[in-house]
């Protein structure tokens, strides 16, 4: 099963329907891709963060060793971490993150936060994390402005064939299109329905971006890190209003989440260990909720948000 694909602002086609590689292991990583790819996933989720990115381009060289798909037919995601924002770090940092991944381009590269972090060198520590060389939380005087010229100069030198980005506000992005050469082609958000933050999305929709969620499943990524709220919130999955749309439509509740954003046109990135789930995250388009289903998920919204640097005790207010 293949995913259908969303046509960007860049003229390139990006599938709807991913896999995300936050928290998947260095020893399972290459396995992973390698048997996600052999499950129809074409579009690879990654970041320098997740530390895991010389194994997942080992999983793709394998597949592509082994006939299963060409490096053309994959959509392969990056992420500009905070610490590179700094504009000549930007090039050479993204440079070794395609050597780390075996590739000479990348899909698409997103600054991964609208935060900029003084400058690690990779020789000292890689992935830098949050914190500087001296292990202290220091920023870096780099606009946002310095570093999306930057990154737009990656799409000149053919290092990536589109620049997005992520957690931006809708305030950030009004800005940032204001002097963007070249627009951002998605908004990488946390969405799910205890945050739908609806105006952002429509805003990014109307303004040409298209949006990707992040952490589709609300709390549940967010319980082997110990996150407060997501340890006190109810499960999505048993949320009596998921429950009973999964049952009229006969899916499962990690489905309807999925397809409740795909049905509005938002991408969506779910990882899995297991293979079963991994063959179901990749069926939710080509079948729809009914608009009153569509609402009634919308209307869990709490504007509850896990993934936010203070819940992570880093005092960076970004939200
Ligand atoms: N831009 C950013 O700042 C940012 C932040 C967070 C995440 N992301 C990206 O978004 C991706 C997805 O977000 P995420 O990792 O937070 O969460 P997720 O992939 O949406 O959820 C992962 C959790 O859901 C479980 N799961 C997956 N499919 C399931 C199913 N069908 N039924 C039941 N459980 C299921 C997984 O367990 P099993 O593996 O055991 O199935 C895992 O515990 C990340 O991998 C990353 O690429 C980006």
């Amino acid at each position: 099963m293949a995913s259908p694909t969303v046509k960007l602002n860049s003229g390139y086609d990006m599938p709807l329907v991913g896999f995300g590689l936050w928290k998947v292991n260095n020893d399972t990583c290459a396995d992973q891709v390698y048997h996600a790819i052999k499950e129809g996933y074409r579009l690879f989720d990654g970041a320098c963060d997740y530390g895991n990115e010389v194994e997942a381009g080992q999983g793709i060289a394998r597949a592509i060793k082994d006939g299963l798909v060409q490096r053309s037919d994959l959509f392969i995601v990056s992420k500009l971490w905070n610490s590179f924002h700094d504009g000549p770090q930007v090039e050479p940092i993204c440079r070794k993150q395609l050597a780390d991944w075996g590739i000479d381009y990348f899909d698409l590269y997103i600054v991964h936060f609208p935060i900029a972090l003084k400058y690690v060198d990779p020789a000292i520590r890689y992935p830098p994390g949050w914190k500087s060389a001296s292990d202290e939380l220091e920023f870096s005087p780099a606009s946002i402005q310095e570093t999306w010229t930057a990154m737009e100069s990656l799409v000149d030198k053919g290092l990536a064939r589109s620049i997005g980005i992520s957690n931006f506000s809708a305030q950030l992005v009004m800005d940032l299109l204001r002097y963007a050469r070249i627009r951002p082609a998605t908004l990488q958000i946390e969405h799910h329905p205890y945050l739908t933050q609806t105006r952002l999305v429509d805003f990014a929709q109307k303004q040409g971006l298209t949006v990707t969620a992040y952490s589709s499943f609300g709390p549940l990524s967010f319980l082997e890190l110990d996150v407060r709220d997501a340890v006190s919130t109810p499960p999505l999955f048993e949320h009596e209003v998921v429950r009973k749309v999964a049952q009229r439509c006969g899916r499962t509740p990690a489905q309807v989440l999925l397809r409740w954003a795909t049905q509005r046109g938002v991408a969506v990135i779910p990882k899995s260990n297991d293979p079963q789930r991994l063959r179901q995250n990749l069926d939710v388009t080509g079948w729809d909720l009914e608009e009153g289903e569509v609402q009634a998920i919308a209307a869990l919204d709490q504007g509850l948000r896990f993934n936010d640097p203070i819940g992570y005790g880093l005092d960076i207010p970004i939200f």
